[in-house]
């Protein structure tokens, strides 16, 4: 859960084009950064804990000599936070250095192996076993080092994105890669490798996506990808990427999130224009599965909780929404040959989802997907995948790629009802309508909204603690935007479905305790009102987010926001999330944090 970055430039420093790249990867972790440059035959490396802005105020991480160079950005995985855990790695005579994406699972039985052959260690990382285990290849035989990293690597269990370079070869960059992301971009006079495109996008938009199992040879003429078992040379051409460089850029806005919040209502719009195949390819697996099970982590779980009310409601199809994290302990001993997992992840590297596809592929299950990132594992793992057209998310809290799941899933969720013909044609024309809407429901929402939001946060700023309440559908809603409030501000939540909250929880309520009701006008407003009474009854504050005209519910809540439509109650998850993003996004305003890099937290959590 790092992000890599490594380049050879023709002309033109290496070091500040590696600081560039890395400032975009940032969201993959923040711990520490690091850069290691090779000029004639010296190594020059600059490393320190902190965000990259303040290391750089320290250190200068440009000034460091030569045009070929790699860069870390780290979430600590082994070995604290410290300098001297810092990536890039050295082995014991300091020639050979690399940055390390993943973890090296068999790292203590090697670090003894090595230990006991005198080498020495600086670090407490797993990472630095790979430099010693490189350094020792080297020693013991005359093999180059695209040949040295190529045995290295297989003595290593785990994952990882690795780039080395060496003083002996100073002028090539060797990567590798199993179950971490890289990618190449190619540029006229340049060459980049980093955990993902948008690190060099603002230099070429021409990139090769690196599988598991490979090899690849970086120099000045360009790439060689081989396979590491069989040494198979691999011939990929680059493929152009459509994202403009500034689309991964702040675009005025003080910090991703509010921009991602922003975009929705564009990204939705581009979510509603999927290839119809693939979304009646995976409704026909759907249909006939015998078993279907959601997969995912964060908030793609959400996701997948709010789309098992839809298939129900809808295609009446049941289907078990589950923790990516739990499935193997849950379901891994009955998973089958007639089971069927649509697995959610924006990313599609996370750790803990791939951990259970990889489990039910063992079991012959089939795989679905849904993700952002094309070319991500997931894509490569799933029988059929849709890509969710959300574009790069760079907040570490999901947003426009939550909304984005919701309309995909939803818009399967009608075709299989068509499919089955469980609901009547004039219900689906309705619903197919609106959703076509929704884009614009967001939109003014937003317009409408914010500012009241705003306001809100100020009020409720000082508040130890809050509560999300919904039932049906928004109880996903209420768990999301629990998550949100809690990722960014720092405020313990609690989010239930309204009912259960008699069960327990309400013991918390005292004077003036802020509960946050999602109220759509749908089947579930009759009780959710109840709720809001008892809760009322015992001194809660109550903040609601209702449909536009909702008098009664007005009355009783000493705060609201309301949603500019009459929705059909399949629909309101996406429009009725999008304050409560807000809210999260001011609150952490008011209370002094980065939005955009909560602490211990990273965008895409490649570790289980
Ligand atoms: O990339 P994924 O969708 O698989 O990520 C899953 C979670 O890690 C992610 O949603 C996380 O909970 C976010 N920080 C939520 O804002």
């Amino acid at each position: 859960m790092c992000g890599i970055f490594g380049c050879i430039l023709k002309t033109g420093n290496a070091a500040s084009a590696i600081h560039k790249g890395l400032k975009k990867l940032e969201y993959r972790g923040y711990d520490s950064v690091g850069i290691a440059t090779l000029q004639e035959d010296r190594l020059f490396i600059k490393k320190d804990t902190g965000k990259i802005d303040n290391v750089h105020a320290i250190h200068n991480l440009d000034d460091l000599p030569g045009g070929l160079g790699i860069g870390h950005t780290r979430w600590a995985t082994h070995g604290a936070p410290y300098q001297v855990n810092a990536h890039p790695h050295t082995d014991c005579n300091n020639t050979i250095a690399l940055v390390h994406n993943g973890i090296i699972e068999n790292f203590a039985e090697l670090k003894t192996e090595l230990e006991e052959l005198g080498h020495t260690f600086k670090s407490k990382t797993d990472t630095e076993v790979i430099a010693h285990l490189i350094e020792e290849e080297l020693k013991r035989t005359d093999l180059s080092l695209v040949d040295a990293v190529r045995e290295t690597v297989k003595q290593l269990d785990g994952s990882y994105a690795l780039a080395i370079i060496s003083v002996k070869e100073p002028d090539k960059i060797i990567c590798a890669r199993k179950e971490s992301p890289l990618v190449l971009g190619v540029g006229k006079d340049s060459i980049y490798v980093a955990s993902d495109i948008p690190a060099f996008l603002s230099e070429t938009n021409k990139s090769v996506v690196i599988e598991d199992g490979e090899i690849i040879i970086l120099n000045h003429s360009g790439y060689e990808i081989r396979k590491i078992d069989s040494w198979k040379e691999i011939t990929r051409e680059p493929k152009t990427i459509n994202w403009a460089p500034e689309m991964a850029e702040k675009q005025g806005y003080p910090h991703f999130m509010l921009k991602e919040i922003h975009e929705q209502p564009l990204r939705l719009r581009n979510t509603l224009r999927l290839q119809n195949q693939y979304l009646e390819l995976m409704t026909t697996f759907l249909d006939r599965a015998g078993e279907v099970f959601l997969v995912a982590c964060g908030t793609s779980y959400h996701a997948c909780l709010a789309a098992s009310y839809m298939f129900s409601k809808l295609s009446f199809l049941a289907t078990h929404p589950v923790i990516a994290s739990e499935f193997v302990e849950q379901h891994g001993k009955s998973v089958n040959i007639d089971s069927t997992l649509l697995v959610v992840s924006q990313s599609g590297e996370t750790a803990d989802t791939l951990d259970a596809v990889e489990s039910a592929r063992l079991r012959a299950a089939t795989v679905l997907g849904l993700t952002n990132i094309v070319g991500s594992t997931l894509t490569r793992v799933a029988r059929v995948y849709i890509c969710q057209q959300s574009g790069p998310e760079i907040g570490v809290a999901a947003t426009k790629t939550f909304t984005s799941q919701l309309s995909v899933l939803t818009q399967l969720a009608i075709r299989l009802a068509k499919k089955r013909g469980k609901i009547s044609h004039v219900e689906i024309e309705e619903i197919e309508e609106k959703l076509e809407q929704i884009p614009d429901i967001v939109e003014s929402t937003i317009q409408h909204q914010e500012e009241k939001v705003k306001q809100l946060a100020k009020k409720y700023k000082g508040k130890q603690a809050f509560f999300f309440l919904g039932r049906g559908l928004s109880s996903a809603v209420a768990l999301e935007g629990r998550l949100k409030l809690m990722e960014i501000a720092y405020i313990p939540s609690l989010a239930y479905p309204a009912g259960e909250s008699k069960h327990g929880p309400i013991s918390l309520i005292e004077q003036g305790f802020p509960v946050i009701f999602i109220c759509p006008n749908d089947s579930t407003r009759k009780a959710i009102i109840s709720n809001i009474m008892e809760m009322k009854a015992r001194g809660a504050s109550i903040i609601a987010i209702i449909e536009k005209g909702d008098k009664e519910i007005k009355k009783l809540a000493d705060d609201y926001i309301e949603i500019d439509t009459e929705l059909p109650e399949v629909l309101s998850p996406i429009p009725f999330v999008t304050p409560l993003q807000l809210f999260a996004y001011y609150m952490a305003l008011e209370c002094k944090r980065d939005p955009d890099m909560p602490r211990n937290l990273a965008k895409s959590v490649t570790v289980k």
